[in-house]
């Protein structure tokens, strides 16, 4: 029985198993929020531009603390990737806050020009949410308003932190044809 040839494939093959099958802590499904639904402190629901969803989007106000806010529901606490779709046809970016209860968990998000205002593009920040209800604000931080806003989508972030290295493997119950390998067990988020 030869042993030391066997050995490396199964160390190889044993290793790569408890890294296969492992997935995102957080079990979100992709939901839509329209802007135009969700509640709305200085800012009025429009229809003026094309390219929107839902049936229209919101007219921010152009004065700083202008916000639209989304009640949300996640099916369980985690970090959730929210994703504005706005327009801004200015050539001026309008940054705003974004908060979850009350609390600003992205400061200073920036919006950038678009080409016009038909023209709707993506940002997407990550947030803390907690199971159950969260109430999250998108908050106009200059004068000149936030964006026009068409809606939020939430779902899970994106998986940026590996699993932990696997402890070295040992044998053990080394017999004629047979051994038995053991490591310590890989973690992941
Ligand atoms: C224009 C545009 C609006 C926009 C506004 C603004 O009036 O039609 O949709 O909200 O500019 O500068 O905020
Ligand atoms: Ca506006």
């Amino acid at each position: 029985m030869n042993i030391r040839r066997v050995l490396p494939y199964g160390v190889a093959a044993a290793l790569a198993l408890p890294l296969a099958g492992l997935g995102q802590g957080t079990a979100l499904a992709a939901t839509d929020y329209q802007a135009e639904d969700a509640q709305i402190s200085q800012g009025t629901a429009a229809t003026n531009h094309t390219g929107y969803t839902g049936t229209g989007f919101v007219d921010y106000t152009n004065i700083k603390g202008s916000y639209v806010e989304f009640t949300v529901s996640a099916a369980s606490s985690g970090t959730a990737a929210l994703t504005l779709r706005y327009a801004n046809g200015t050539s001026t970016e309008r940054p705003m806050d974004i908060s979850v209860g009350g609390t600003v968990v992205a400061s200073g998000v920036s919006f950038p020009a678009t080409a016009d205002w038909n023209t709707w593009v993506t940002k997407t920040v990550n947030v803390p949410l907690t199971a159950g209800t969260d109430k999250i604000r998108a908050t106009a931080t200059t004068a000149n308003g936030g964006p026009n806003l068409d809606r939020v989508s939430l779902d899970a972030a994106a998986d940026t932190q590996a699993p932990t290295r696997p402890g070295q493997p040992s044998c053990s119950d080394i017999g004629e044809n047979s051994l038995t390998l053991a490591w310590g067990a890989a973690t992941d988020n």
